[in-house]
């Protein structure tokens, strides 16, 4: 609706001789004077030389003869304050209402876009710290997907590293046979080895060796390998199952292994490799770096590939199997000096083409009320299958007395309401930032939380399903919090493009707590099943409708399941 706007607006300008980029409408930002405004006159009046206020009356005489508007007023110092008519706001719903779409268009240029996101080492559980990663990739899969665009996501699983070796080692001095791995065992093994290879440098060197072993093959350790891969990732199904979350891929890093040979001899014939004590290494410098960046180290001292050469090596993979235009990694902040190596390194080469855009979506963490990652109360890292387990005993709790729920349903509905609450509590923060995991609040009906989302939509169908044998048509409003709430589901399209633009579903989950808003000061405001007039009514359900809708797309786009009722 925004872009409409602002084509009639350019054009307005274009007329009276100026630059039409000037006729940028936004939403306004004082609402109860009028709905939408242009500053461009204030923008422009350097340039042209004139007054801002002159300008302005200039361009809103020609705005004014537009059957669009209902009013065009112009504010010192050179504002252009739009209303637009309650036709034009009726024409664009029963639009959106009509398409599949819902309104929101797609992309014009589509691309291809590879989704790396998570990635979680195997061998150990999901712990909190993957969460962030996982949902906020699965978001922007879906979100650019549904934008029209072409993704692919790929679970990059850390499954070819140093801790591999360390874990194969505790396991045979453990005596521990391929057959008895399980999960459990794993969580167990996991840091014990950590901490002996910090501890015990014979332990180290060992773990060192067979991380070579295994890159190399050795029957032995490989069967061992394959079968803590699988057990982890029955682990990790379960988990991102409950999440919602899904891969079209899980190559990992032990797949990147077979391209490694054609990676380094790209690397050779460039002449980027060079020996750096023992290692070799690729200089990725530039000049403006400061501090320094040290050297990307693509074989090890004792032979081993390190994260860095199965990173580019993946890079590798992707262009020649997907030929993508970008690849996004949603994965921790702290990684980010690994992925400007491993771009610079892949850029330089000729591994990634010039255009191949390379973005690190680096999150933020979830921390704590004292304001570090989030810990268990016993100061352990918590696993996120807990975490789950105790949002959904909590959300069971506030639903045990609703009578809206059925009995047998009340399990079920609690378990969604604890993903929507802890997904929607994250996802509502721009990726950058770092946010305090506050379950009580997360959960509550009330305020920018994913319940209230649900909730909302649980009051919707409740509406909807009593007057289930009316046609909802939009052929009248009525009243200010009915336009409000039409203009805000008609920014769904402006939002997902900000989303998409700025790879940021907080954008997403902004619009929908938007809504959700302007629908309840719509319901306060507007009698809906008990209006008499059949035109009023059948309008209001059809906002209802449209709501619910568009709120069921904004869901699905963050990920989240919604209930029937609550
Ligand atoms: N395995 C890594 C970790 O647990 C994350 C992998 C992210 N993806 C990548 N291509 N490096 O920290």
């Amino acid at each position: 609706m925004l872009d409409q706007l602002s084509a009639i607006a350019a054009a307005a300008f274009a007329q009276c001789g100026f630059e039409p980029t000037l006729g940028r409408v936004i939403l306004s930002n004082r609402p109860q004077l009028c709905q939408f405004q242009c500053d461009g006159a204030m923008k422009g009046a350097k340039a042209l030389r004139r007054p801002p206020l002159e300008i302005a009356r200039a361009v809103a005489d020609v705005l004014a003869a537009n059957p669009v508007f209902a009013s065009v007023d112009v504010a010192p110092p050179g504002f252009i304050n739009l209303n637009v008519t309650d036709e034009f706001l009726l024409q664009s719903l029963t639009g959106a209402a009509g398409d599949a779409r819902l309104g929101v268009p797609a992309d014009e240029n589509p691309r291809m876009i590879v989704l790396d996101y998570c990635g979680p080492n195997v061998a150990k559980p999901l712990h909190v710290g993957h969460l962030r990663p996982a949902i906020i990739g699965e978001s922007l899969k879906r979100l650019m997907k549904f934008i029209g665009h072409k993704v692919i996501a790929d679970n990059h699983l850390g499954d070819w590293g140093l801790q591999m070796g360390q874990v194969i080692a505790q396991l045979e001095e453990l005596g521990v046979a391929e057959a008895d791995i399980t999960a459990e065992l794993l969580c167990d093994v996991y840091p014990q080895a950590s901490a002996r290879s910090k501890t015990e440098p014979e332990f180290r060197k060992k773990a060192q060796d067979y991380t070579v072993a295994l890159q190399q093959r050795d029957p032995e350790k490989f069967a061992l390998w394959e079968k803590i891969v699988e057990t982890s990732c029955v682990d990790f199904r379960e988990n991102f199952a409950v999440l919602g979350v899904s891969y079209d891929y899980w190559y990992g890093e032990s797949y990147a292994d077979q391209f490694i040979p054609a990676v380094l001899d790209i690397l050779k014939q460039q002449n980027l490799l060079r020996l750096d004590n023992g290692a070799q290494v690729v200089d990725v410098t530039q000049e403006d770096d400061n501090p320094p960046m040290p050297p990307a180290i693509i074989i090890k001292s004792d032979g081993a590939y390190n994260y860095e050469t199965t990173d580019v090596a993946t890079i590798h993979q992707r262009v020649q199997e997907f030929a993508p235009d970008e690849i996004w990694y949603v994965v921790d902040k702290r990684q980010a000096l690994h992925f400007k190596q491993v771009f610079r390194v892949a850029h330089n080469s000729g591994i990634a083409p010039a255009a191949l855009r390379l973005s690190h979506i680096g999150n933020g963490t979830m921390n704590g009320s004292d304001g570090r990652p989030f810990k268990t109360r016993d100061g352990g890292t918590m696993r996120l299958s807990d975490l789950l387990e105790q949002a959904t005993a909590q959300a069971m709790e506030k639903i045990a007395n609703s009578t809206y729920i059925a009995e047998q349903d009340k399990a079920d509905v609690a378990r969604k309401i604890a993903v929507a609450s802890i997904k929607f509590g994250d996802l509502s923060n721009h990726w950058t930032k770092d946010y305090i995991f506050d379950l009580q609040k997360f959960l509550s009906f009330e305020g920018k939380t994913g319940s209230y989302i649900l909730y909302t939509l649980a009051r919707i169908n409740s509406i909807l399903g009593k007057a289930s044998d009316d046609s909802p048509q939009f052929t009248q409003l009525t009243g200010d919090a009915e336009r409000e709430l039409a203009i805000g589901l008609l920014l769904t399209g402006q939002q997902f493009a900000q989303a998409a633009a700025q790879q940021a579903p907080n954008f997403v989950a902004e619009s929908a707590y938007t809504i959700a808003v302007a629908f309840a000061k719509f319901y306060h405001d507007s009698n809906i099943l008990g209006e008499t007039c059949a035109q009023a009514r059948a309008s209001r359900l059809a906002l209802c409708k449209l709501t619910r809708d568009l709120l069921l797309l904004h869901l699905d786009i963050l990920g989240i399941e919604a209930v029937e009722a609550m």
